[in-house]
């Protein structure tokens, strides 16, 4: 009797774990979206907030950031500078070899929308250039996420890969 019981709990919790999973209240996800606190005062939401964050907990489909980016970062103006380096070029080329360039706004920032750019991971050839000559090149591909701030952080992640910054050559 008791073996039914348990038997019939999980053949009724196996289809409800499911739509659990499914849900847009994954609490991982939402946990990744909290630990980067609110909005900067004065800042609203559109190209120049967040500069620095990995715009890509947010902006990948699952909320609370839209449209979804294929490729976004920012770009500082010196090794733990905050200052946005505004005009630097990031390209890179996707593995069908679309080519991508983008231009950093006024934050810093970098971004294209799914649908803009094909974006097939990985990505090769990642520079960041200024005034036309290249300033620092990612010697190893990118297989996993266009959102660079992932891996480069401001004081290094855990896998201590600095903020994207010029001046890297130097
Ligand atoms: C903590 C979540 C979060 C992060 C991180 C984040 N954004 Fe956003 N972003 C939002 C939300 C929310 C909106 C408003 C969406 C809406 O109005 O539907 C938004 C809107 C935008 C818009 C306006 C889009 C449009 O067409 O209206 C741009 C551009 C943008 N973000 C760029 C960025 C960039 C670049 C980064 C990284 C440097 C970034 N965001 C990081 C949540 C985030
Ligand atoms: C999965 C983690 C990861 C992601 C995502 C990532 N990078 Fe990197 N990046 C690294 C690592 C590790 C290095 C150092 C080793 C190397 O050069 O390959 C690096 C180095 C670089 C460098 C050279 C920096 C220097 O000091 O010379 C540039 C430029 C760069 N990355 C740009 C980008 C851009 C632009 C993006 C987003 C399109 C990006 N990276 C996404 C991990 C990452």
């Amino acid at each position: 009797m008791n073996r039914i019981v348990s038997t019939s709990w999980a053949v009724l919790g196996a289809p409800f774990l499911v739509v659990l999973g499914l849900s847009c209240g994954d609490p991982v996800h939402a946990g990744a979206v909290a630990d980067l606190g609110p909005e900067a005062s004065g800042v609203r939401t559109g190209p120049l907030h967040r500069p620095g964050q990995p715009c890509t907990v947010c902006h990948s489909g699952s909320g609370p950031g839209s449209p979804t980016w294929v490729v976004a970062g920012t770009v500082f103006d010196g090794a733990g500078s905050a200052t946005p380096a505004v005009g630097a070029k990031v390209s890179l080329v996707d593995a069908k070899g679309e080519q991508l360039t983008l231009t950093t706004n006024g934050a810093g920032n970098f971004y294209v929308r799914e649908g803009a750019f094909g974006g097939a991971l990985p990505f090769r050839q990642v520079t960041i250039s200024q005034d036309g000559h290249v300033d620092a090149i990612m010697k190893t591909q990118i297989n996993g996420t266009g959102g660079c701030a992932e891996c480069h952080r401001g004081n290094g992640n855990q896998g201590r890969v600095p903020a994207l910054f010029l001046g890297a050559k130097q």
